[in-house]
């Protein structure tokens, strides 16, 4: 006998699940969802530490985001722009620091020339490419053979070129080395944000921010669902035939007639399929595997970068914190810098003790925007490599070979299951944006059939 039983069942209420159930919802189904957390929103999380409203997760949102700009009106939610006026700061292979304007990095002519041929190259591919299906494009099989830092090895010999065109994609979007996933990997993170040229340009992919912080979005997307959000619910095993699913998670049972699994794929792997899932769908998600990154927030009395005429932006392949960025709240007074650390840089300082950890972190900043950035007020690093859920970020991706092995197998259902999340987005994949189409694709698929 079932507690529950409704039409559709949703497990995880990040922003896919919940705008999965919410369009479900709409379309007059029964809906539940179960998140095994005791809040809402997955990767997003903004949270008060020592006083201040932090991004846990994810923050930004871009003027091409149609899907998530869409939702934050229907939501009744404002955006901010992100404080940019100023000079931005480099730090180049020669170990110059460099301030400037604009989104060309001050580098030597010889680099800006490499630089902007591989951007040529990046965009072509890019828009040869639907991102909803990367598998289809022309030479994919080739391009996924061959590892993104081959491609730019075997594309351009100037090595500050290769290593900046490579920081935008590794560590700055997949947040992996450039060697271990592949090149049709790395056009296909382009191509989800339209271009290569979009990626990289920060005016635009870190355009603006949500007042009250981006996981407004799956809260009150919870609150018009009501009751039909229960959290602190993991669901460890699931029942299915083709005429239904139930689901265990502790002592509830629930009964549906479909199942949408609005979770990362790695988390998949940790739930009990009965019958199995066919072969496909597990080998489809052991090679989907998530980057690592530590986003670390810093504030300070004010924003003290500003009176320097810095606009809190810095970019280097070669520092610990390979991009800061001003992230001082609205409407507040004290200062927040914002700093990423990636990828083996990443897995390098999390192996040290904290207070080390913090220390040479700072230093980097420092080396961007001098030495007040050594004392911040409060410091607090966002670890998502602890989250037992997640275990990294901001997104999982394939391993090399893998998009065109597995890509076109990802979306099949596997009878009444639909399993999706940002990671198997096309445009707008590893951001909320993706996770937001996924959503109302997997409803649809529902309210369709
Ligand atoms: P998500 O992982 O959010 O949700 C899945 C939910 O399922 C979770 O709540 C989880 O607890 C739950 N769950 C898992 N297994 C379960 C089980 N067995 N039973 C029940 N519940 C289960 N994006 C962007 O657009 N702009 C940005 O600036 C950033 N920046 C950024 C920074 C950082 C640090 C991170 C971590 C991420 C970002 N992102 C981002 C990415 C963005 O946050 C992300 O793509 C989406 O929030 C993912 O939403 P989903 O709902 O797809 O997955």
């Amino acid at each position: 006998m079932s507690d529950h039983d409704v039409d559709v069942l949703v497990v995880g209420a990040g922003a896919t699940g919940l705008s999965a159930a919410y369009a479900l919802q709409a379309a007059g189904r029964t809906v539940l969802v179960l998140e095994s957390r005791e809040r809402v929103g997955g990767r997003l999380w903004t949270e008060e530490v020592d006083g201040v409203d932090l991004e846990i997760g994810g923050q930004w949102v871009s003027p091409d985001q149609d899907a998530l700009l869409a939702m934050l009106d229907e939501l009744g939610l404002e955006t901010f722009e992100r404080h940019r006026e100023g000079e931005s700061v480099y730090v180049g292979l020669d170990g110059e620091r460099r301030t400037f304007t604009g989104e060309q990095l001050p580098v030597p002519p010889r680099v800006e020339s490499a630089m902007a041929r591989l951007t040529t190259s990046l965009d072509e591919l890019a828009a040869q490419m639907d991102p909803a299906r990367p598998w289809d494009m022309p030479g994919a099989r080739e391009l996924d053979q061959v590892t993104f830092l081959g491609w730019l090895e075997q594309s351009c010999d100037e090595p500050e070129a290769r290593d900046n065109i490579g920081m935008f994609i590794a560590q700055a979007m997949l947040t992996k080395p450039a060697h271990t996933f592949s090149a049709l990997q790395a056009v296909h993170m382009a191509a989800s944000a339209g271009s290569f040229s979009n990626l990289v340009d920060s005016e635009f992919i870190l355009d603006r921010r949500v007042v009250g912080g981006l996981q407004q979005v799956p809260l009150r997307l919870a609150e018009r669902l009501g009751s039909a959000v229960r959290t602190g619910h993991d669901v460890e095993k699931v029942r299915w035939t083709d005429d239904g699913v139930t689901v265990t998670s502790g002592d509830l049972t629930v009964s549906a007639l479909h199942l949408v699994l609005a979770i990362p794929p790695t988390a998949v792997t940790r739930v009990r399929f009965e019958p199995p899932l066919p072969s496909i769908q597990r080998e489809t998600r052991q090679h989907q595997s998530f980057g690592q990154v530590i986003k670390v927030h810093a504030t300070y009395e004010t924003p003290f970068w500003r009176e320097a005429g810095l606009s809190g932006t810095a970019f280097s392949p070669y520092e610990v914190v390979h991009e800061a960025y001003d992230n001082t709240n609205h409407d507040e007074s004290r200062g927040t810098l914002v700093g990423f650390v990636s990828d083996l840089r990443a897995d390098a300082v999390l192996a040290m003790p904290a207070a080390t950890r913090r220390e040479v972190i700072l230093a980097s900043l420092s080396t961007y925007f001098g030495p007040s950035a050594s004392a911040p007020l409060t410091y607090f690093e966002s670890d998502w490599t602890s989250e037992e859920l997640g275990s990294g970020a901001y997104g999982s991706s394939f391993d090399i070979g893998g998009l065109t092995r597995f890509g076109p197998r990802l979306r099949e259902p596997a009878g009444p299951i639909q399993i999706g999340s940002s990671d198997v987005a096309g445009l707008g994949f590893q951001h909320v944006d993706g996770a937001l189409r996924v959503g109302a694709e997997l409803a649809q698929a529902i309210i369709a059939g």
